[in-house]
């Protein structure tokens, strides 16, 4: 596969990136979406990109996967320039995109055999692995009638056809069944020594499945932290949110005898609980209760968890949860 030696599989260096932001034909007026941007990825690790929505995480995917020209600064996949030896690059990287688009006359049968092709691989692993995946029955139907969850699989099928080394996956896994995702993510994990991940991912569990570093953006387009995801995790370990609509309680105390993290979010009342008990436990409160209209239940994202980390969220008897100073907050 020609990888050279080198300690870094991915190094950024000094990127901008900058967009056409209004002004007109004549006299374009630009913005940096990335600007300043510094990291590097070791081999080893897996990295989570994560930041306010805009603030650059596809743009950045999409420069280290070559659609997109830096417009200054180095970027280097296991020492090749992405701008001058993109064909290199592209030799062992698979960027899957959920805006990927796709030859929709082809079916499913025809698209694989066209990239394998392409790409003088073999189609077999592709076809084993739509079949591993329960999309078997599509092989010979166009693209177009598959559903979200059928193409996403379908995606990784065709990424997988090069055998890369490093993955860029762009949200991919929000449309799978939960079944499927938790296929995908054992198929991906017991895949980490030989393919480096990059992802961008709203749920947790598949921050925490396949990365092992969060590279955290700052709006205004440069790193605000690459830290470890155990780390960055435990130093928040709310995993859950319940949230309640009450009909008219303005009453804290009433809110503080739970006993769990909570604050106000317009009309809402929100708890933050670390385990399911926790969320039970409030549930069980709540139930019978006259001054509550509705709650309901869920999974904090990894934006809640960034955002808790990143600022000093006003969570009533929160003690210990990550905090960071409001300069650092800058996003
Ligand atoms: N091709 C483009 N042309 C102009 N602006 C773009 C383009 N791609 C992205 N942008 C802008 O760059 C910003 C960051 O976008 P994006 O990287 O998609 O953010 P994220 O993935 O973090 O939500 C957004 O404001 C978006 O409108
Ligand atoms: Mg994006």
């Amino acid at each position: 596969m020609g990888v050279t030696k080198c300690e870094y599989v991915i190094e950024v260096k000094d990127l901008v990136k900058r967009f056409q932001a209004g002004g007109s034909f004549w006299r374009p007026k630009y913005e940096a979406i990335i600007n300043g941007m510094t990291f590097s990825v070791r081999k080893g690790d897996h990295v989570a990109i994560i930041g306010a929505n805009g603030s650059g995480k596809t743009t950045l995917m999409k420069i280290l996967a070559g659609i997109y020209l830096p417009d200054a600064g180095t970027v280097t996949v296991h020492g090749f320039d992405i701008t001058r030896q993109l064909g290199r690059v592209l030799d062992h990287l698979s960027f899957v995109s959920p805006a990927l688009n796709f030859l929709k006359k082809l079916t499913l049968r025809a698209k694989i055999n066209f990239y394998a092709k392409a790409q003088g691989k073999d189609p077999e692993p592709a076809f084993k692995f739509i079949d591993e995946f329960g999309v078997a029955n599509m092989l010979d139907e166009m693209l177009e009638v598959f559903s979200e969850g059928q193409k996403a699989i379908t995606r990784f099928a065709i990424a997988l056809l090069k055998q890369p080394d490093i993955m860029l996956i762009d949200e991919v896994t929000a449309n799978l069944d939960v079944l499927r995702k938790e296929k995908l993510l054992a198929y991906l994990s017991a895949r980490k020594d030989r393919i480096t991940y990059v992802i961008i991912d709203h749920d947790v569990t598949t921050v925490d499945r396949l990365s092992n570093k969060i590279l955290m953006l700052k709006r205004g387009g440069s790193v605000l932290k690459l830290g470890d995801v155990g780390e960055i995790l435990k130093s928040i370990p709310y995993r859950y949110n319940v949230d309640v609509i009450p009909r008219n309680v303005k009453d804290k105390q009433f809110w503080d005898d739970f006993d769990q993290p909570w604050r106000e979010v317009g009309s809402h009342v929100q708890f933050i609980c670390q385990t399911k008990e926790e969320v039970s436990r409030i549930g069980a409160l709540l139930l019978d209760n006259k001054d509550v209209i509705s709650f309901s239940s869920s999974g904090l994202s990894i934006e809640d968890i960034y955002y808790f980390y990143l600022i000093n969220e006003d969570f009533r008897g929160s003690e210990g949860m990550g905090r960071i100073s409001y300069d650092d907050a800058m996003i």
